[in-house]
């Protein structure tokens, strides 16, 4: 179904994320004639290019990022087509008469900003939107993490896009909840009755979610070492993740509905006591090692050969929620650069039975867990304990019952980013985050990182390809329970 004809304009259009996901996204919804004809795409930028330039680029992005089956020539002319380039300055003045006039001719559109810029910019280009004129009722701002560095911050962009924009206008991406296994979460915890009852302290034990990624900063050091892993990952997606996967079902999906829930849980985060953090949380950075058998770099090589940085690019964390649904069941997280396998899941590990009719020999493992696989191989799987076939007596066995969401629904999986820029274009906000959600995140990640520059450490070695530092395997061995992937070893 096409969504309402728009003027998306993309601040930061020659960037790496505009090539790498924002055309490839807009060139499949245009393919799948889900962009009205007489929509327009303005390119925005500092630097000048004439039309065809840009288009050129565009173009080039093209070809790298989307598979050759899916580019059509007729289609790729007919979406470059739509591609109109505007020089602006984001800080100055120029340019922005230019694209007040653009906009001017079809003022009726709905206005998607799209700002993927460095977030300093994103309040001088607010400010600049509204003395042009730029924002009306059918106006919206998309805003890019990371939204600020710490609460602080946060709160000060928040406050500058907020002097210009409605909240209800606002968009800030989260790109993990445009992702289908996410929004899955969304089906699996409530459509389905059998998990629901089940989903409380009294029958899970605990819970991991991984999000574990083979690259390493891959030319975006400058941005990544004034970041390090609890800020890139951690306090955006991966507490999103936790969000659906532990939040109250909402009254609706009704974007307000369903974000007053994730909101309970981020306020539900027990901050972690100062003098803990070096017990519940694990910071590591890649050393030189190999990947799929390949020799990778360290970090430091990665960041061009300094001799030092404290910034981590692994965290592993033990986190508890102040909620009676989930009393006593702690929440175990890691994500880093480098390591085996691209591989995001969520485990849910179910309890043992308080009382056995098999002896404990014939377990090789505790029995019942619920593995969510975001990515790749998106699928579910339940495994459950069977007997082993044999005369030679009672040996269970996890086996799964194992749904792949490829072989199940046989078609492409649209890239997040198509969902969410449509989704902008539609005025839904279910899938992005609120201010109180994004300051809620912060305040409690605050806690952490203000630890940690208290006590400043370095963070643990662990060579690229491997789990991260022995810490992280320590920190929930600790309590008698294992890493997923370790124990399918
Ligand atoms: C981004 C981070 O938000 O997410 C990157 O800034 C990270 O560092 C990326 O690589 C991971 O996204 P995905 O969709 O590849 O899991």
């Amino acid at each position: 179904i096409p969504v309402a004809s728009f003027d998306g304009v993309v601040f930061g259009a020659t960037g790496d994320l505009t090539m790498r996901k924002l055309l490839p996204a807009l060139y499949y919804r245009f393919r799948d004639r889900q962009i009205p004809e007489t929509s327009r795409i303005i390119a925005a930028a500092r630097s000048h290019h004439p039309d065809s330039e840009y288009r050129e680029m565009a173009q080039a992005a093209l070809r790298r990022h989307v598979p050759a089956a899916d580019l059509d020539p007729a289609t790729m002319e007919g979406f470059l087509a739509h591609i109109t380039y505007v020089a602006v300055d984001g800080l100055g003045d120029e340019g922005w008469p230019d694209l007040a006039r653009l906009l001017d001719e079809r003022p009726d559109q709905v206005r998607s900003y799209y700002l993927a810029t460095s977030p300093n910019l994103y309040g001088p280009i607010c400010r600049n939107l509204s003395a042009h004129g730029l924002i009306g009722p059918k106006s919206r701002v998309v805003l890019e993490k990371p939204i600020g560095h710490d609460l602080a911050s946060a709160k000060a962009i928040n406050d500058q896009v907020g002097q210009v924009f409605p909240e209800n206008q606002i968009f800030r991406i989260d790109h993990y909840l445009g992702k289908e296994t996410v929004q899955n979460l969304l089906a699996l915890r409530f459509a389905n009755t059998i998990f629901e009852r089940l989903w409380n302290a009294d029958v899970i034990d605990h819970v991991q979610i991984t999000v574990a990624e083979t690259v390493g900063v891959e030319g975006r050091g400058g941005y990544y070492d004034g970041s390090g892993a609890l800020r890139d990952m951690l306090q955006n997606h991966m507490l999103q993740l936790l969000c659906l996967l532990a939040m109250e079902s909402p009254l609706s999906l009704d974007p307000d509905a369903v974000r007053d829930e994730k909101l309970k849980v981020l306020r539900a985060l027990k901050p972690i006591p100062a003098h803990d953090v070096p017990s519940l949380t694990v910071r590591g950075q890649y050393v030189a090692g190999a990947i799929d058998g390949k020799p990778v770099p360290g970090y430091l090589a990665d960041l061009g050969g300094e001799t030092r940085s404290l910034t981590e690019t692994f965290v592993a964390l033990k986190l508890d929620l102040m909620m009676p649904r989930w009393a006593g069941v702690p929440f175990y997280l890691r994500t880093g650069k480098r390591l085996p396998q691209k591989m995001s899941e969520i485990v849910v590990q179910f309890r043992s039975s308080p009382f056995s009719i098999f002896p404990p020999e014939s377990f090789a493992r505790e029995p019942n867990r619920l593995v969510i696989r975001l990515q790749p191989e998106e699928g579910i799987k339940l495994e459950i304990m069977t007997k082993e076939p044999g005369p030679g007596g009672m040996r269970l066995r996890a086996t799964g019952l194992d749904i792949s969401f490829e072989q199940t629904f046989n078609q492409r999986y649209p890239d997040a980013y198509e969902r969410l820029l449509m989704d902008v274009v539609r005025g839904n906000a279910t899938l992005f985050m609120r201010r109180d959600e994004v300051e809620a995140a912060w305040a409690w990640a605050d806690g952490v990182l203000q630890a940690w520059a208290d006590r400043p450490e370095p963070p643990r070695p662990y060579p690229a390809g491997t789990w991260g530092p022995t810490a992280a395997i320590a920190l929930i061995e600790r309590d008698g329970r294992t890493w997923h992937e370790d124990i399918d070893q």
